[in-house]
């Protein structure tokens, strides 16, 4: 083995070098060929398909242009995600606007940004939006968000009658549902494609999905007979796993995207459906494992029970292991050969006890000015990376076929204090 890992055949310490540390890297190729796999494995004879890069996960210019490079859509929670995509040029006929609780003013943005279709989460945001759309001179088109009550946040799912969801209308409430759509039937500029559904993250096992659709077909099936509507559209959010340690062993792309294509289509037959489009909002699987963090290590400390490594980064840059006790893989990426001899805590240089980004990790003996790398952390590291303890974001930067570049710039001190009066 080489002693300097590499990544898309760079150098890490090149890389390092070159941009200092904390340093979140890329692999541009990774995002890409993922990018490629969605658009061409889901899709369906029996209906269009549509795949909804959930940008939440990371969004940043030029993570939009590759997306759009691939004509994947874009699925957005705030008016600040709406102003990235605008800014990279992205077709606002292309994205969906998402969210339990988009504020006013950017309902208004999106909707003189000509975004062609939301997702309504609730009763209130409707009528709001039935009013607003009457001064207008377009269509807006809504996609309802519900809750089929189907739970998949872990390696388990269930099925629950969960009706308390923040998100979405529970399915039981046929009657609301009903009304609404009668609602957005009667006004002029409002379009009501169908319904959307999301059922948590890191989803492991397939049959989750399965319990989705079978539940959502249903739900459509009895819409259909029991009050005449006719919704063409099903949206099964996001959630595809990815592998953050050995543990973790994600259903194959290939896989789940024929798994969610069959079980539509049969439940299409089955109910007689009048499904014109499936859609999915994949966010983590596509750019999580894509990226890495590269850390410079400093000081360690031995406590009674344990040996720490501290680096130059932490919660701050990936807030993951302390918000929900994540799990990371690292490695010490300037000794690859070596033998990982040492049984460590790496831990981050904020001032909090939970700053910990890897509990327990076998790496070899490092000292300080090594480089410590841990992986995957593409999915919502930067995206919810914070200025706590008035540290900088990292730089950002895509490699690809040997050549590194850098698409965001390193937070400096000036920009710390820029919004302060
Ligand atoms: C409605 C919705 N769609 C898509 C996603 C993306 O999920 P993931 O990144 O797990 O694919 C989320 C994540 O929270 C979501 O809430």
């Amino acid at each position: 083995m080489e002693k300097v890992l590499r990544i898309q055949n760079v150098p890490v310490t090149k890389l390092a070098e070159e941009y200092g540390t904390p340093l979140y890297v890329y692999d541009e190729n990774a995002i890409r060929q993922k990018l490629k796999d969605y658009k061409s494995l889901f899709t369906s004879e029996l209906f269009d398909t549509e795949v909804l890069y959930a940008s939440k996960a990371f969004c940043i210019k030029e993570m939009v242009k590759l997306v759009n490079e691939y004509g994947l859509s874009l699925d957005v929670v705030s008016g600040g995600e709406i102003y990235t995509a605008l800014a990279a040029g992205f077709d606002p006929d292309r994205m969906y606007f998402n969210g339990n609780n988009k504020s006013v003013p950017e309902m208004d943005y999106a909707i003189s940004s000509k975004v062609k279709t939301f997702f309504v989460d609730n009763i209130m945001e409707a009528r709001y939006l039935v009013e607003r759309m009457k001064n207008e001179d377009h269509q807006l088109h809504i996609i309802l968000r519900v809750n089929p009550g189907v739970d998949a946040h872990t390696h388990k799912f269930i099925v629950t009658a969960n009706v308390d969801s923040k998100f979405g209308i529970a399915i039981g409430l046929k009657d609301e549902i009903a009304q609404l759509i009668r609602l957005f039937d009667e006004s002029e500029n409002i379009v009501f494609d169908g319904f959307q559904a999301h059922i948590g993250s890191q989803i492991f096992d397939k049959n989750a999905f399965v319990a989705e659709i079978k539940t959502m077909t249903k739900f459509m099936y009895e819409l259909q007979t029991e009050y005449g509507i006719q919704a063409k559209t099903l949206d099964l959010g996001g959630g595809f796993a990815a592998v953050y340690t050995e543990e973790d062993t994600p259903i194959p792309l290939p896989v789940v995207c024929d798994t969610i294509i069959s079980t539509c289509q049969a439940m299409k037959e089955k109910y007689n459906l009048p499904l014109e489009r499936v859609m999915i909002e994949p966010g983590r699987s596509i750019v999580a494992e894509a990226g890495s963090t590269l850390y410079t290590v400093g000081f360690q400390k031995t406590t009674l029970h344990k040996k720490y490594v501290f680096v130059d980064g932490g919660m701050s840059d990936n807030i993951r292991p302390a918000l929900y006790e994540a799990k990371y893989s690292c490695d010490i990426a300037n000794r690859m050969d070596e033998d990982k001899t040492e049984k460590v805590c790496v831990a981050g240089k904020l001032c909090e006890s939970g700053d910990i980004l890897v509990q327990q990790a076998m790496l070899p003996k490092c000292e300080p000015g090594d480089l410590l790398i841990t992986y995957t952390t593409g999915a919502y590291g930067f995206t919810m990376s914070s200025h706590y303890n008035r540290i900088g974001r990292p730089a950002v930067v895509f490699v690809k076929d040997g050549q590194s570049r850098l698409v965001v710039k390193r937070d400096t001190y000036e920009d710390l204090i820029k919004q302060d009066l």
